[in-house]
């Protein structure tokens, strides 16, 4: 078991690494160590999810023994990732920040090759000078990255640790790119560095331009429910507290050097999945089914739009004794209830740039 006591987390202000900041602070007994979270706050980015954390955890609370720091900045910005390793002798570094939605990456894929590529090369080359003199046995960088880097499968077969990579999206290839520079500052530097792949996540505070979100508040809000393409793309969902406590086994127990696939044993056809999400949504919000199916909208297709992701993740269950906890149903409801009492959460992260780039981009119908 690896002790983690200063641990740098990048981009803790977006859906997943809220989460787990939560989950580290607030249900983890084990870890004892500070959270550093560096975030840049773009338009993924919502410090307020975390303002429950500052105020018992942070520089404010009256017992001065903090254990969480906000850092807003950039991690392409070396000069500043430099003072927050000295700053805060940081030993492990978990690696969430990234431009993370494929349609955007799409749109602009400059972003995602700055922040994913360049970003990934600028902490990782941090963590070098940083840790160069030191025992690397109590380190670590672990980073966070995606099973899209694997490319699409067909109607059968898993991603598994060996499959060859095949990004085809920009975003896809950056992360791809990203891990790639994560491996070779191991074989080359010897930097003691974990990787993991995860499928789709959902959850509490994610950005509602992904799927689930999305479809919810569309529902709430009576809009149309826009389905790329023919609506049988697959994809393999997996709670976000699950993803965390995954990731959390790895930071604790993974071998350096290796890459752990993390998934949800739960593919759904966008399609199916939309329609059990009418159901829950109807009945939770007393909406007429009926009229919500009804608003189900076939749109053009996303370019390129990978078919099926299906993880394979006996590796990590076999290796480190991970399991998931949350079935897909009750993680539904979970998240359906969130969204409907955060509508504060909702309104706040809605009000800024993401609205203006739903107009621009799809006039209006997110
Ligand atoms: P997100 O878009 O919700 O959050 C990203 C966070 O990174 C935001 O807080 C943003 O402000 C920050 N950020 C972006 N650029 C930055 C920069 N240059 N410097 C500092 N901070 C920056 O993303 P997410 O869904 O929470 O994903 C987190 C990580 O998990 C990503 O690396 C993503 O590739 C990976 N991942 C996501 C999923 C998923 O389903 N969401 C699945 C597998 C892997
Ligand atoms: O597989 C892991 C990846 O999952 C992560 O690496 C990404 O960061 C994350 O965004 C997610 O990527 P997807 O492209 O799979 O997620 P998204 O929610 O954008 O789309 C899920 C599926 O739903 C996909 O087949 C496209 C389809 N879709 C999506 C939207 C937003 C629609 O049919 N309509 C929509 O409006």
């Amino acid at each position: 078991m690896r002790t983690l006591s200063n641990v740098l987390v990048t981009g803790g202000a977006g859906f997943i690494g809220v989460n787990f900041i939560h989950t580290l602070l607030n249900r983890t007994p084990a870890f004892t160590g500070r959270i550093i979270n560096l975030d840049a706050l773009t338009y993924a980015g919502n410090a307020a999810s975390l303002a429950d954390i500052e105020k018992q955890f942070g520089n404010s609370n009256t017992t001065g023994t903090a254990r969480y720091f906000f850092e807003h900045g950039n991690i392409c910005d070396r000069s500043f990732v430099e003072t927050l390793f000295k700053k805060y002798d940081i030993d492990t570094v978990v690696h969430f920040a990234a431009e993370s939605h494929v349609d955007r990456s799409i749109l602009g894929p400059e972003a995602f090759i700055k922040t994913n590529v360049m970003g990934t090369f600028t902490l990782l080359d941090a963590a070098r000078a940083y840790w160069q003199n030191s025992n690397t046995a109590d380190k670590l960088f672990h980073h966070i990255s995606t099973d899209e880097v694997y490319g699409s499968l067909g109607e059968t077969g898993y991603f598994t640790e060996t499959t060859a990579y095949d990004p085809r999206s920009p975003y896809s290839a950056s992360k791809a790119s990203s891990d790639h520079l994560v491996m070779a500052y191991h074989h080359t530097y010897g930097l003691p560095v974990t990787l993991s792949n995860c499928s789709n996540n959902y959850g509490p505070f994610q950005f509602p331009e992904k799927l689930i979100p999305l479809m919810i508040l569309n529902m709430l809000e009576g809009k149309p429910l826009p389905v790329y393409g023919d609506g049988k793309n697959i994809r393999d969902w997996v709670y976000v507290e699950d993803h965390n406590s995954a990731v959390w086994a790895v930071m604790q127990k993974g071998v350096t050097g290796e890459k752990y696939n993390i998934g949800g044993e739960n593919e759904w056809e966008n399609i199916k999945l939309l329609d059990t999400l009418i159901g829950i949504v109807s009945e939770k919000a007393r909406l007429d089914p009926v009229k919500v199916r009804g608003a189900i909208i076939y749109v053009k297709d996303r370019p390129g739009h990978d078919r099926r992701y299906a993880i394979d993740c006996s590796k990590i269950k076999r290796e480190l004794g991970w399991q998931r906890e949350v079935s897909f149903e009750a993680g539904l409801e979970k998240t359906v209830d969130w969204y409907l009492a955060n509508t504060a959460w909702i309104d706040g992260i809605r009000s800024g740039e993401y609205q203006k780039w739903v107009e621009r981009n799809y006039g209006g119908r997110g």
